[in-house]
């Protein structure tokens, strides 16, 4: 098996865009609700594969703020899903260590799906085995204005507003940015996900849908993060060394 051999730099925190639910639905001829409950039973063997591999932070996306101009039937099919997942689900990610935490608007959801969440969050807050933040009418410019939003509305001076400020207004204040991003069924786009927290995340783009993402893959993307050159905008050691020394030769 793969997993035999041991990861390099594991990601602190993974972040996947869980899309192609729908085309694997249609690719059977299943309604996309049937896609979206696959996806949903996918969450667990990644979950527990993430932490196994050593991953502090897995973030899902699972609905974005755009995705309400879906029609009724699949919007309403997906907050059920999420109501279901937390009924059924949420003993045994407490039992197994899982924190929980909510990324997006929660103020747009059925009043009794919100409480569920904040319960859920709640009882979950001290675990510490992994975090799993759930991104839930998420969008990334919506996150933005939110955060300018509450800025404002707690006063803060112009001359204060700096990226560490804003960075604690964001809904991972307190997290680190996203190393990787995974995204699921090949869309070449980010869909807006996490535009404040990516700027330096590493993406992994497979032509799978969500719910045949697998272990086998979350451990390729894994192993193609630890083969990457992340530079943050500066240049590595032994290409500037070797520009040194090359300089140095020509003057001589
Ligand atoms: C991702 O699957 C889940 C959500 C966006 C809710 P999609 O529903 O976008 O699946 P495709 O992209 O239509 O195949
Ligand atoms: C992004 O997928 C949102 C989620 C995976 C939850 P979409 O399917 O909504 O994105 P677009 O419309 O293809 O960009
Ligand atoms: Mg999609």
């Amino acid at each position: 098996m793969a997993e035999e051999k041991t990861l390099e730099n594991v990601p602190r925190h993974v972040a996947i865009i869980m899309d192609g639910n729908g085309r694997w639905a249609k690719a059977r001829g299943l309604p996309r609700l049937a896609g979206h409950r696959a996806g949903t039973e996918n969450l667990r063997p990644i979950l527990e594969a993430s932490a196994e591999f050593g991953i502090e932070i897995l973030t899902i996306w699972a609905f974005s703020t755009e995705n309400w101009s879906r029609p009724e039937v699949e919007v309403r099919g997906l907050l059920r899903i999420l109501q279901r997942m937390i009924q059924r689900d949420l003993g045994e990610l407490h039992k197994q260590g899982v924190q929980l935490r909510y990324l997006g608007r929660l103020d747009r959801l059925p009043e009794g799906l919100q409480k569920q969440v904040l319960d859920a969050i709640e009882l979950t807050k001290d675990n510490d085995r992994i975090v799993l933040n759930v991104a839930f009418d998420y969008g990334g410019r919506e996150e933005i204005v939110q955060a300018v939003q509450h800025i404002i509305r707690d006063g803060i001076p112009a001359e204060d507003v700096d990226e560490a400020l804003l960075s604690s207004y964001m809904y991972t204040a307190g997290q680190p940015d996203p190393d990787l991003i995974i995204r699921t069924s090949g869309e070449l786009r980010t869909s807006g996900f996490m535009l404040w927290q990516s700027a330096y995340s590493e993406y992994y783009i497979t032509p799978t849908f969500w719910p045949d993402f697998d272990k086998e893959e979350l451990y390729r993307a894994l192993e193609a993060f630890g083969q990457r050159d992340r530079r943050f905008g500066g240049i590595k050691d032994d290409y500037g060394s070797s520009r040194q020394a090359r300089k140095g030769k020509d003057k001589a």
